[in-house]
């Protein structure tokens, strides 16, 4: 029996990065895994094939987190396959570099629709499905940058701050129907996400050495899973409204 024995866990951007980790971690612990992809079906499918070939159960499901009309098809299609919903975890995201002079009103809008918007969708949608199971999990990915500013990436913070209140306001807008809403919040994790600032951008490697100096601040995605099994576990029940940075401590300093 796994920790998450036939709990129906929705992981948006389970295609990729951490969500991907994420899903296979929790089919692994037995959880019915609905992977979540806006573009990139191949990946998707790579996840689902993965579950599915160690006797796991797992779909992929299309939608674009920043449509609160698709995030409703998806999530009834989830309902409709596998009964119900069990577990949220809101981790669809995007890094755009936004200094002040220069970015767009799309640009500002992507980042946080897909970061904030999407989120708050996404749980209005699964939430009456956990209430009609008596309870529920819903675990929304923050960031260090949720704590830090960083430069040229106000957009990026503004909504990974954002999403501790969110966090927060349903934890205690929910707390009556058993269903525990909690952030995770990464540190820096090597993904495609950050790949081209990582490899390309200067700027970006100067402020992350002006931030953690001398350290490697770098974690791969598979180490986000085990705390994100734990939140969505009933060891967890008593845990809500939280911010649990998995980030080797950086954000300590
Ligand atoms: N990487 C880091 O250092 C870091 C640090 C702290 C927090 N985070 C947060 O962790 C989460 C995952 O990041 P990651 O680094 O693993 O990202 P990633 O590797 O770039 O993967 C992003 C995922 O989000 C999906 N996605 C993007 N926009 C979407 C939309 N509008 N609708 C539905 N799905 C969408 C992508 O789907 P497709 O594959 O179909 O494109 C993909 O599955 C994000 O919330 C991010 O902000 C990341």
């Amino acid at each position: 029996m796994g920790r998450l024995q036939n709990k129906v866990a929705i992981i948006t951007g389970g295609s990729r990065g951490m969500g991907r980790g994420y899903c296979l971690r929790f089919g692994a612990e037995g959880a019915i895994v609905a992977v979540v992809y806006r573009a990139r079906a191949d990946a998707a499918q790579e996840v689902v094939d993965a579950i599915t070939a160690k006797g796991g159960r797992a779909k992929a499901f299309q939608c674009d987190v920043t449509k609160p009309a698709e995030i409703n098809v998806m999530v009834e299609a989830v309902v409709a396959e596998f009964g119900g919903v069990d577990i949220l975890i809101n981790n669809a995201g995007l890094y755009l570099f936004t200094p002040l002079e220069g970015t767009t009103e799309a640009e500002w809008d992507q980042q946080l629709d897909t970061a904030l918007k999407g989120p708050f969708f996404c749980a209005q949608a699964a939430v009456p499905h956990m209430k009609a199971r008596g309870g529920g999990k819903i675990i929304n990915i923050g960031s260090i940058f949720g704590e830090d500013g960083f430069p040229g990436s106000s957009g990026y913070c503004a909504s990974k701050g954002a999403i501790k209140q969110l966090t927060r306001s349903l934890c205690l807008e929910l707390r009556p129907f058993n269903i525990q809403v909690n952030t995770l919040s990464p540190g820096c994790i090597e993904t495609d996400l950050n790949k081209e600032y990582r490899e390309e951008s200067e700027d970006f490697t100067r402020a992350l050495q002006e931030r953690f100096g001398a350290g490697n601040p770098w974690l791969q995605p598979e180490e986000m899973a085990g705390t994100a099994v734990f939140l969505a576990s009933s060891d967890a029940d008593p845990v809500t409204g939280a911010n649990v940075m998995v980030d080797r401590g950086y954000s300590a300093y």
